[in-house]
């Protein structure tokens, strides 16, 4: 046991906000500070740290304690580790005798990682700065546009070309090459017993920190004129007691700061894209370390905001990475958005080309993750009516997950992009899993109003209607969002026959709208056709103007103006702009003109 004296020491000398504040933006309110709780998922501050009584205690979860019991909570550690970790930390050392012999060992190797771990960083960086050997080194990085203070930064090194350079310079600080090994450095070889060789050789070294900062692992980028097509572009740490990939984000005591005061976090693929971002502008950016998301990850995270745009790669891999880390935002009660960066190779690349502005505006333009999925659903599985019940069925789970408010908001963009009534989504997401048989109950889609009327002007009046329709100002896609639909408007506008149209459908819900379309008569008289056509179009207009209305109103409730005035008046001029566009065009509906 610990003696209680000097338990209570420590306890008196740790300020129990600064511990906390490793871990939540704390506000004062009077007497005590006000953050969002680590321990449960909330969108407004209910978890109060008293100063003065040396407690932290949430409102919402009831979860609480003193300054020992939230290390322990936080880092999952035993109350014994706590309190040593504390007190190292106020320079009152806690007799080793008083840990369990395994607590004890597991300190012990943990600390000496550390510091191996640490070592091998200074001896990396002083290869990239120092040595000439990091000469090639430090031009490449320049020649991509990391400056030497991002170097410094970051502390980036430099591993030379060498089986033992390394274990050589650890040696003589007095690490055995066992430990080296056990730090993930090194690699015992085969050939010669008991001997080990350098993981990192000729290699751009990136640090790689835990939450806390401390060096726990490398990632190693070969240098292209090095690269010899079947040499991996990176050697990465293996996993050790200090370096779990599944919980590790790179960059996240860097940016720990910045996502709090931005209220956001932008996660990517590769460390460059961290570090280039970083030096762009953008410190709110982390990477995974080359593995996909897990749910520890997010725990790390969701202290700290509970928005975060993924930037991830565009290709087949990039996608199903994200679409599969969706379950896992969502859970955590995180809004995850997707930007895709166009043609750029990475958002490195992107900044680095195209500038910070750029990218803050294209961030502006990243749709929620839940739009890709659907997105992805749809194309797989086509948009027939039974196709679109799979699509339902692969979200429903996800909507399923969500609760009151995101789930609202995520039913109505999947019945906007299915087609279907809100209900209709709600029923289906509403079950639990394995009750009731007829959860997909077929759900015919009819259209809606503004698109039928717009074909059935196509196919009763295509003179006057046709040129009102191809106008550059249209934007077709405002018509409908469902491609068969689109794509069969798309048809009668270029001449094609309802008889063609209608041979080459395999959507019955389509085929079925379209009849009904050509059947009904009298809907508009041909000398009104022009203006009903510009009527509907403004209409359409007015609706996506309300649906970005919705949107401004949810970035303002969002954004808090004393923190971020200079994006809160943006969004209110924005709002202002659209309210002003949506009067004019319902004052033209009134008047009976049109846009
Ligand atoms: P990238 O190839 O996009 O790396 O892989 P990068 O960091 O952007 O590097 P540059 O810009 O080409 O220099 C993304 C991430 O995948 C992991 C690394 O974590 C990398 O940062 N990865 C990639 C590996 O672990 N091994 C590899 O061989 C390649
Ligand atoms: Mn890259």
């Amino acid at each position: 046991m610990i003696p209680r004296e000097v338990i209570e020491e420590i306890r008196e000398r740790t300020d129990i906000v600064d511990v906390v504040s490793q871990v939540v933006t704390l506000r004062r309110k009077g007497s005590s500070l006000m953050g969002l709780c680590p321990f449960h998922q909330e969108k407004s501050p209910s978890f109060s740290v008293v100063p003065a009584k040396g407690i932290f205690h949430c409102f919402g979860c009831q979860e609480g304690g003193d300054v020992f019991a939230f290390v322990q909570k936080t880092q999952g550690v035993s109350f014994f580790e706590a309190v040593k970790e504390l007190g190292e930390a106020v320079g009152l050392a806690v007799e080793e005798r008083e840990l369990t012999r395994e607590e004890r060992q597991r300190m012990r190797a943990r600390a000496s990682l550390h510091e191996v771990l640490g070592l091998a960083a200074d001896w990396f960086h002083a290869g990239l700065v120092a040595r000439p050997s990091g000469r090639d080194a430090m031009a490449y990085l320049n020649n991509r546009g990391i400056d030497r203070e991002t170097v410094e930064k970051w502390k980036i090194g430099y591993a030379p070309d060498s089986w033992d350079g390394l274990l050589t310079h650890l040696h003589s600080r007095g690490v055995s090459a066992d430990q080296a090994i056990q730090a993930g450095l090194a690699r015992p070889s085969r050939n010669r017993q008991g001997s080990a060789y350098d993981l990192f050789r000729g290699r751009i070294i990136i640090p790689i920190e835990d939450s806390r900062g401390r060096v726990v692992a490398f990632g190693g980028r070969i240098l292209p004129r090095l690269d010899e097509g079947d040499t991996p572009k990176y050697v990465n740490s293996p996993e050790t007691p200090v370096y779990r990939k599944s919980s590790v984000l790179f960059g996240l005591p860097r940016a720990r700061s910045a996502i709090q005061r931005r209220g956001r976090c932008l996660i990517v693929e590769g460390y460059f894209d961290v570090i280039s971002l970083h030096q762009a502008g953008f410190p709110e950016a982390i990477a995974t370390c080359g593995t996909a998301l897990t749910v520890e990850h997010l725990k790390a995270l969701r202290p700290l905001t509970r928005a975060v745009v993924a930037l991830f790669d565009a290709d087949e891999a990039g996608l199903r990475a994200a679409e599969r880390s969706l379950p896992l935002f969502v859970d955590a009660g995180i809004e995850a958005r997707r930007l895709e960066l166009g043609d750029a190779k990475d958002p490195d690349e992107y900044v680095q080309s195209a500038g910070a502005e750029a990218l803050e505006a294209a961030l502006d333009r990243s749709e929620p993750l839940l739009d890709l999925v659907l997105r992805r659903a749809i194309a797989q599985y086509g948009s027939t009516p039974g196709a679109r019940r799979d699509s339902l069925a692969r979200v429903a789970p996800i909507l399923r997950r969500m609760d009151g408010p995101s789930r609202r908001a995520a039913v109505s963009l999947v019945a906007r992009r299915l087609h279907l009534v809100e209900h209709e989504v709600d029923e289906a997401a509403g079950l639990a899993v394995g009750e009731r048989s007829d959860v997909s109950r077929p759900a015919r889609w009819r259209g809606s109003k503004h698109l039928n009327h717009i074909l059935w002007l196509l196919i009763h009046y295509p003179g006057p209607v046709i040129p009102v329709l191809t106008e550059p100002s249209v934007d077709p896609t405002r018509i409908t969002a469902h491609p068969g639909a689109l794509q069969t408007v798309g048809r009668l506008i270029s001449g094609d026959s309802l008889a063609a149209i209608q041979a080459d459908l395999d959507d019955s819900d389509l085929q079925r709208v379209l009849r009904a379309a050509a059947a009904r008569s009298d809907l508009y008289t041909e000398e009104a056709a022009a203006g009903a056509a510009r009527q509907i179009l403004t209409r359409l207009e007015v609706d996506s103007l309300r649906g970005k209305l919705v949107d401004a109103d949810r970035g303002l409730a969002a954004c808090d103006p004393s923190r971020d005035w200079t994006k809160y008046a943006g969004l209110l001029e924005e709002k202002k702009r659209i309210l002003t566009e949506k009067k004019r065009l319902e004052k033209l509906l009134r008047t009976g003109g049109a846009s």
